[in-house]
């Protein structure tokens, strides 16, 4: 029996190459992020997204080996200075947060418009389909998890830890103020949906 000696390489090969590297090196600067921060609730998040894209990393290094090919690393020098800036603790999280983004374009339009084209192999647009619903889906938890950081810096640095005896804390008003925000969100993608919908 013939053993094929050259397998016909798939265009998309290099996309599943670059984000193979590219998830496995936010799952470790991510997690390096969580062990520093004193705040919890980032702490709690971070791990869960970093978990993620070490999975990512994983599942689309097996999906190439699948396709019959190897993933070739490849140093990215941003990836070095993102680690020694996530993993510094005398950075502070506020630092570390990336400049709020305007909601534009989707991210994920390109790949979907090659997955509705047919352009990959089903198992791989499967894949595609499941990693592009994880990254949005972390996306939605790190932007509310920076808006919190975000509103615990605006606080003025003397409430933050006073009691008051004729009112809620400083502390619990700036938590009901994230989840505030979390709720007014949430209420702006629900009618965006049922808008969609009709
Ligand atoms: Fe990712």
């Amino acid at each position: 029996m013939a053993t094929p000696t050259t397998l016909e390489k798939p265009g998309y090969l290099g996309l599943l190459n670059a984000i193979s590297l590219a998830e496995s090196a936010a799952g470790v600067y991510l997690e390096a992020w969580a062990n520093v921060t004193p705040n919890a609730d980032l702490a709690c998040t971070l791990r869960l997204v970093a978990a993620r894209e070490r999975s990512h990393g994983d599942v689309f290094c097996r999906r190439i080996s699948e396709l019959g090919f190897s993933l070739k690393s490849k140093a990215n020098p941003r990836d070095a200075e993102q680690l020694a800036k996530l993993a510094n603790p005398n950075i502070s999280d506020l630092e570390k947060i990336p400049a709020a983004r305007e909601e534009g374009a989707d991210p994920f339009g390109e790949i979907r418009r090659r997955i509705s084209e047919g352009e990959f192999d089903p198992m791989t647009a499967n894949l595609m389909n499941w990693y592009i619903a994880e990254e949005k889906d972390s996306g939605r938890r790190l932007r509310d998890a920076y808006d919190c950081v975000r509103d615990m810096g605006r606080k003025p640095s003397g409430k933050m830890s006073q009691a008051s005896n004729d009112g809620p804390s400083a502390d619990a008003e700036a938590m009901m103020a994230c989840m505030t925000a979390g709720f007014a969100r949430l209420e702006k993608a629900m009618e965006k949906l049922v808008k969609a919908s009709k």
